[in-house]
This record gives C-alpha cells, sequence and structure tokens, in this order.
C-alpha cells in the first residue's frame, strides 16, 4: 500500500481563527487529527482581517505567489491550540477588509466574492502542481466546498498533480457566478462546458470540484444518498449519481476537547454523566443571565444556529407560541435573515415570560445554552451532517431532529422499542410539517416529565462516541484508495 505523507487542505474559514458555521469546526479539527495520526497536512485558509487581529502568535511570510497578474504572500503559523501548520493567504480583497468573510453587514455577497475564491483556488493549485518558494508539494489536494472547487479543476488540467479530494458541506451554495464573470477570470475556455463549470447558463465553483475530483466525500452517508436525488441534489443529481462509485458519506467528528461538559471553561457548572444535577444549575444559571423566570417545573428548550430556511425555521415559527404553552421556556441563538430575526423579536418582546432570543453570534453562550437546555432543536429540512445535535447529545440535551441527513444518522429515536433496549438518544420525527414538529418535541417533553426515564435517554446520548479518531481513519483510507 502506497504511503501517504503530504495533504493540502483548504477551507474558506477554520476554527478558532476564524468562523461562520460547522466547514470551521471541521476545519480546524480533521487536519490536525489527521497530522496526529502521522499525515504532514499543511491547512491553507484567506488571512482575513479579522482573523489577523485575532491572532495571539505571530506569523511569518514564508512565500510570495504570482497568480495571473495578482501576487499574494503565503503567511505561516500554527492552528491554535495545536501543532498543525496554517498557512494564511494574504491578499488586501481578504486582509484589508474587517467583517464576514462572505458578505456585508447588510448580507449581500462581497462584490468580488469570485475573485476572492478564484485566488484561494489558484494558490491552492499552484502549491499543489508548481515549485514554489514553499519547497512543499502535496501528494493530496483536499478542497471544500465552493470557495476552493476551482483550485480541483485547475490542478487537474496541470501536466502534474496530486490527487484530488473534494468535500461537500453544504450543496445549498454552489457559488454561482455569471457568464462575464466566468471569461473575467481568465480561467481556460474548455471548463465552460457541461462536463465543466457550466450549471445551466451561469458558472458554477462547486461544479469543478464535483466534476474533476478524484474522489468526493460528503459528511454524512444519508446525505450522500440524499444528493444523488431530486430535490437533495438542487439540480446535481444526475452529476452525482454519474459520479456515485467516487462518492463517500463520512460523518464529522465533534471536537471532544472543545465541547466536553465536564471540563468546558464556559458553563458555570461542570458535569458529566454520573452529575446530571449539573444541568440544573447551568439551567438556573442561563435564565438568571437571559432575564427568564427561574423555573425547574417546565423544560428548557434551545436553538442555536443560522436563522435560515434550511434549519427549519418555517417548522418552528408557526407554532412556536404553542411550544412555549406545553409549557416550556425557550432560547433561541443565531444570525441569519431579516425576516426571521425581525419575527423572532416581536414573538420575544410579547412573551418574556417564556422566550429569550439572542441575534448574535456568541460561541460562550452556545456552550452555555448547550449545558443549560433540557431538549435541543433542530428541525431542519436538510442537513448534510450537523455538529449541534451531536454536542447536544454529548451535554445530555437530548435533540428533536427531522429525519434528514446527518441527523437520521446520529440520533435514534425514543420510540418503545429503543427505550426498552435503552438505545433512544433523541426524538425524530419525518414530515417537514409544523404540526408534525410540534407532535415531536411534545413527545419529547412527555419524556422529561419522567426523570428515570429521561435521565436514561440522556445517558445513552453522553456515551455515544463522536469523536474525530473513527471518521478520520475513513478519510485515511480513502486517502490511500485516491492514491493506489
Ligand atoms: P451549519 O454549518 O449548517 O451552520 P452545523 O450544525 O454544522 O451547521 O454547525 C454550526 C456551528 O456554528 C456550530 O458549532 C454552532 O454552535 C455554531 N453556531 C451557529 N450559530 C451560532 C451563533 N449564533 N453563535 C455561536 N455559535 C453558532
Ligand atoms: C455545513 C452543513 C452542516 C455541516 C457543516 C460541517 O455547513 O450545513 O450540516 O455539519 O457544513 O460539515
Amino acid at each position: 500500500m502506497t504511503a501517504v505523507h503530504r495533504v493540502l487542505y483548504v477551507a474558506s474559514e477554520a476554527y478558532p481563527l476564524i468562523k461562520t458555521g460547522g466547514l470551521a469546526d471541521v476545519a480546524g479539527s480533521l487536519p490536525e487529527v489527521l497530522r496526529q495520526q502521522g499525515l504532514d497536512v499543511r491547512l491553507l485558509v484567506p488571512a482575513y482581517a479579522d482573523l489577523l487581529h485575532g491572532l495571539d502568535t505571530p506569523s511569518e511570510a514564508v512565500a510570495e505567489l504570482s497568480l495571473e497578474g495578482d501576487t499574494v504572500r503565503i503567511l505561516q503559523c500554527f492552528l491554535p491550540g495545536t501543532s498543525l501548520r496554517t498557512w494564511l493567504l494574504e491578499h488586501p480583497s481578504f486582509s484589508a477588509r474587517a467583517g464576514n468573510p462572505y458578505h456585508d453587514d447588510s448580507g449581500a455577497p462581497w462584490p468580488d466574492n469570485a475573485e476572492r475564491f478564484m485566488l484561494l483556488s489558484r494558490a491552492a493549485a499552484a502549491i499543489s502542481t508548481s515549485d514554489t518558494a514553499l519547497a512543499w508539494r502535496p501528494d493530496i489536494l483536499h478542497c471544500n466546498d465552493w470557495h476552493s472547487g476551482p483550485a480541483i479543476a485547475l490542478a487537474h488540467l496541470a501536466p502534474l498533480r496530486p490527487r484530488t479530494v473534494f468535500t461537500v458541506h453544504n450543496l445549498a451554495h454552489m457559488g454561482i457566478f455569471d457568464r462575464q464573470t466566468f471569461d473575467r477570470l481568465g480561467l481556460p475556455s474548455l471548463l465552460w462546458q457541461e462536463h465543466g463549470l457550466e450549471y445551466y447558463g451561469q458558472c458554477s465553483f462547486i461544479k469543478a470540484g464535483l466534476v474533476f475530483a478524484d474522489e468526493i466525500t460528503t459528511v454524512s452517508p444519508s446525505y450522500a444518498r440524499e444528493i444523488c436525488e431530486s430535490p437533495g441534489g438542487m439540480g446535481l443529481e444526475g452529476l452525482l449519481s454519474q459520479r456515485r462509485d467516487h462518492l463517500t458519506g463520512i460523518l464529522n467528528g465533534i471536537d471532544s476537547q472543545t465541547w466536553d461538559p465536564a471540563s468546558d471553561p464556559h458553563i458555570p457548572t461542570p458535569y458529566d454523566a454520573g452529575t446530571l444535577g449539573g444541568k440544573a444549575l447551568n439551567k438556573a444559571a442561563l435564565q438568571q443571565q437571559l432575564g427568564l423566570p427561574s423555573r425547574q417545573d417546565c423544560p428548557l428548550l434551545g436553538f442555536v444556529g443560522r436563522l435560515v430556511e434550511q434549519k427549519g425555521l418555517e417548522l418552528i415559527l408557526p407554532v412556536l407560541e404553542d411550544l412555549l404553552d406545553t409549557p416550556a421556556q425557550l432560547v433561541i441563538l443565531g444570525r441569519g435573515d431579516l425576516r426571521y430575526e425581525e419575527t423572532l423579536q416581536a414573538l420575544a418582546s410579547r412573551r418574556p415570560d417564556a422566550l429569550s432570543v439572542i441575534l448574535d453570534y456568541d460561541e460562550t453562550l452556545a456552550h452555555r445554552i448547550e449545558a443549560a437546555a433540557d431538549i435541543f432543536l433542530m428541525p431542519s429540512l436538510f442537513e448534510p451532517c450537523g455538529l449541534n445535535q451531536l454536542y447536544s447529545l454529548r451535554y445530555g440535551t437530548v435533540p428533536v431532529v427531522r429525519a434528514v441527513g446527518g441527523l437520521a444518522d446520529t440520533v435514534t429515536d425514543a420510540s418503545g422499542s429503543a427505550l426498552e433496549e435503552g438505545v433512544a438518544t433523541g426524538v425524530v420525527f419525518a414530515q417537514p410539517q409544523p404540526d408534525d414538529f410540534l407532535r415531536a418535541v411534545g413527545r419529547a417533553v412527555a419524556l422529561w416529565q419522567q426523570p428515570a426515564v429521561w435521565q436514561a435517554v440522556q445517558r445513552a446520548a453522553m456515551a455515544q462516541d463522536f469523536s474525530w479518531q473513527r471518521s478520520a481513519e475513513r478519510y485515511l483510507e480513502l486517502y490511500r484508495s485516491a492514491i493506489d
């Protein structure tokens, strides 16, 4: 079997350097775990202004690359808390712009996103296929989501190239730009074809990864199946089912140090499966922090996530007041679409007795909600993997999820037989209807009212192992077979 030595892992965000969602959690964990397994892994991310400001260790410039008229610098640092060599791509379009990596404060995409992420892709391809001042070339180029899709296509066109792996974290974001933009980017015109970046008359960056990668992965086995069919494939199901033999679903892991209720520095009272009483103290502390009535006689429901359609807001909003009347309290933490933010804010001012809405991005509060809530709501319409239900399981916060994607793969419904066998870890419902969701929450609340049953579910949830080791082994196997 061929030994795998070098991997270039490319992502548009990586925790703790910069994070907007689960991709950052994955890119901040998996490469380091692979490194610990003996690979020489380098992580490449853009040097956003906010990222550079947040660095507490110095980075040094290790190379300058000329990319089709642009000059970029590569700064090197270690991913905080790890020994993972991380390369930061410095260019004014990243480094001289504060704020979100992808959009301005009003939520509008940065107008030069195509150019910015083409630079990321060109840099990744250059490092992978030519002699650069880095004096290092990977055996595997591993790209993630649309932001680095074109790197795979560019590498494919080079005379000497590494094997390529492309991971889909969310097919809903395709990196779509118009024909003029494609022309302006100066890509080889042969890439403008159905078996290329062309997507219904437009240009799609994600297609570059899907068409040309030696191996495609996505972040759960169920999502791998769903995207080969309509509607999950979102128009790409034909391409994906043609490539089915090279498409693998590998479940995400979680960083079990960052998300450990027994040692979490963000929560007032650490606890484990043997000291579940700690949750009540965390609940009381959060109620006080958020100004909710101090009640232990009804469950506290939690939601943390982007306030977008994907996360099931259309299922939650129509029945939100019914949920509160169960009775229950609900804490919602998230940023997202203005229409959802406004509706939630209006509801919160009507029901301060039971609803707290925090329209923010707050890492500490996310941990506190996981520790304090009894039940976690994740009724997603689709969910490639989902990390919050995994954090919830670890924190004994019983998740209510829809049977879709990674949610279906990680939560076992509290059916009569699952409860009897002691394997139930949550409540799962099927149809994307508000009433079905409400009934599922009702089932969870009914279980919560039976402390012995509830604690058994909590303990089964907390005993699940979603650490990265197993998933990292699967990536290692995939790298090996790509090289063979
Ligand atoms: P997605 O990547 O689709 O947004 P995931 O469940 O995979 O969904 O990951 C979301 C990650 O982002 C989790 O780590 C979650 O805790 C975090 N997150 C989302 N919204 C917020 C927020 N408003 N404040 C803090 N953390 C958040
Ligand atoms: C995406 C998906 C989410 C997944 C995350 C990390 O943002 O929406 O389901 O957990 O990527 O892979």
